[in-house]
């Protein structure tokens, strides 16, 4: 179901950033082409070079590197991703794409994305449970964009509570229900479309 599938990892600033090595790896190893991306705190959390290792592409970070844009170009890369996932999601990149704001290379593919995007928020419990970011959360969803809820348990920050991240086994089935219920959308429409032609008589 992943062979040959294109995924966007984008890691933004939460402490749940290196679980994100692992679920690279993982994707890699089930045939997925992993592309990432990194905000600059992620790479406060895990480095680039370890995610460029596992995913065998080099890493982005940098909207406005020539070099970078040269090498895949953002738009490219929102068009030609079968998905996008951001694990960890921070309450920060939530807030930025519900208002459309785009400072960065992240959240500038987000929006110009037609592509399915996945967001694995991550946070203290508190965070999590800030009316603010649950309005932010209830916005997105209202959207096109698929919330996977946080797991309950102990946090790194030492509270216990909602906010962990999920596990890679996890991630990557919410990845497979996602590009199946796009490949059907995509059959569906392109039926529409031969019926429109009137090449099929219709039911
Ligand atoms: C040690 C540490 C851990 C953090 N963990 C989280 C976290 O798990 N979730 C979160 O939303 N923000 C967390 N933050 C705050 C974000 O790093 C901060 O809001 C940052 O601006 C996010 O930027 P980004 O969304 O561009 O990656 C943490 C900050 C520090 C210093």
């Amino acid at each position: 179901m992943l062979k040959g599938k294109k995924i966007v990892l984008g890691i933004t600033g939460g402490i749940a950033a290196y679980k994100s090595a692992e679920l690279t790896r993982r994707l890699v190893e089930q045939g997925a082409e992993v592309h990432v991306l990194m905000t600059k705190a992620a790479q406060q959390f895990i480095t680039p070079l370890t995610l460029q290792t596992l995913s065998g592409h080099p890493v982005h970070a940098d909207l406005f590197s020539l070099t970078e844009e040269q090498e895949i170009g953002h738009i490219h890369l929102a068009d030609t991703a079968d998905l996008i996932l951001v694990a960890p999601a921070t309450a920060d990149i939530l807030a930025k794409v519900t208002h459309g704001i785009c400072d960065d290379l992240i959240t500038t593919v987000l929006c110009a994305t037609r592509a399915p995007v996945l967001f694995a928020p991550s946070m203290n419990v508190h965070m999590w449970e800030n009316p603010i970011v649950q309005e932010n959360i209830r916005a997105l969803k209202k959207h096109r964009y698929t919330i996977l809820e946080p797991d309950s348990g102990y946090l790194a920050c030492g509270y216990t509570g909602k906010g962990r991240l999920p596990e890679p086994d996890a991630l990557i089935q919410a990845i497979q229900r996602s590009l199946k219920g796009s490949f059907r959308r995509d059959i569906l429409r392109s039926l529409k479309k031969v019926r429109a032609k009137g090449h099929v008589t219709p039911l």
